[in-house]
């Protein structure tokens, strides 16, 4: 494995190399002692703290690069928990035998809590996220077969079918263009490669109701809504404790998760940040499975499924040999259009 050794950065091996391309004329990249140059238009990507950044700001992402550098640990596995795990084989589908050996895009990555998973699982795992969550990312999977990037899924900086396995999971719907996020990624897999969707569900009456406090909190100072969460937790004790009054204490608590609705998660830790995630995002858009389905299958994707938690979805690209290529395929080729 080839690296070129700056301070931090220990460069890029070889193998990822290979699939990087320039955001601005899709040429092939050079690397040298602090960056890459695009060989065909010169374009510069810089590292900056140890990581190549195809975008210079975080844009509308900011408070997940708060959330993910406050929370970097949370739900990262452990010895005793296992949950990102199982909620990564409950969202996708995907088995270890699915990805060993694969090389894998962790589309919006976050601090990576997914790539730790399927590093482990002995996959080589590409990880691009908008915001300041890839140092995050970074730190967690040191050591790991993994590169992590900061880059927009709207401007993905890699070359056609350079992948085996995508998966992007609580990503594509805090974009400002859900659809569109997806149609970028077909194209990114190799024919026969899988794709794994999770998003939103548009048949949860409890989403709605959050909306209307989202109008405000979505414009908060990550800082103070991250204390007004922390302040939040108690109302679960409460909840808890209303559900043990015989006959009007369930409907007291339920009436009480309308009025505030935020998370239930037994972990206080968890509590907060998936408090905090939920009304700090900037956009966040509700889907259905029928909708999804469609995006599916105007992309030429097959075998499309749906998976165990609403709304997750799996496809793989039809893998028919070139010059020949089917229907499927030219759809494919046009949603990267
Ligand atoms: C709710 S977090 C999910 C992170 C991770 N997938 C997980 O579940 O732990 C959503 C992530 O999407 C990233 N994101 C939002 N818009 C993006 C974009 N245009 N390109 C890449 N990542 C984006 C955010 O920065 C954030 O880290």
């Amino acid at each position: 494995m080839k690296t070129v050794k700056n301070g931090t950065w220990p460069g890029v091996a070889d193998e990822f190399l290979a699939i990087l391309r320039c955001t601005q004329c899709r040429g092939s990249l050079r690397q040298d002692a602090d960056g890459l140059t695009c060989l065909q238009c010169s374009h510069r990507v810089p590292v900056v703290g140890g990581l190549l950044r195809f975008v210079d700001a975080q844009q509308y992402a900011g408070s997940f690069g708060y959330q993910w550098l406050k929370h970097k640990h949370t739900q990262l596995d452990t010895e005793a928990s296992r949950r990102s795990e199982a909620d990564f084989i409950e969202k996708t589908g995907l088995t270890p035998d699915d990805l060993r050996g694969k090389l894998v895009l962790d589309v919006g990555c976050g601090m990576g809590r997914y790539a730790d998973v399927v590093t482990k699982w002995r996959a080589h795992v590409v990880g691009i996220d908008l915001s300041r969550a890839v140092e995050a990312a970074a730190q967690n999977l040191a050591g790991r077969e993994a590169l992590v990037l900061q880059a927009d899924v709207f401007s993905l900086p890699f070359a056609p079918e350079s992948f085996d396995v995508i998966y992007s999971l609580g990503v594509l719907h805090h974009t400002p263009d859900c659809r569109l996020a997806f149609e970028k990624l077909p194209q990114l897999l190799k024919p026969g490669g899988k794709i794994a969707v999770w998003l939103y569900s548009a048949y949860n009456p409890w989403y709605r109701a959050s909306d209307f406090y989202r109008v405000f909190t979505r414009r908060m100072k990550p800082e103070w809504l991250h204390r007004l969460c922390t302040l939040a937790v108690p109302i679960y004790h409460i909840h808890n404790f209303l559900r043990k009054i015989p006959i009007l204490g369930r409907p007291a608590s339920g009436a009480l998760r309308l009025a505030f609705p935020m998370s239930f998660n037994p972990d206080p830790e968890w509590r907060v940040l998936d408090t905090f995630d939920w009304y700090s995002a900037y956009y966040q858009s509700k889907h259905t499975y029928e909708e999804v389905f469609r995006w599916f299958e105007t992309c030429g994707l097959r075998e499309i499924r749906g998976g165990q938690v609403p709304i997750s979805v799996q496809g793989t690209r039809p893998g028919v040999p070139r010059p020949d290529s089917s229907s499927e395929e030219q759809a494919v080729e046009r949603c990267a259009g």
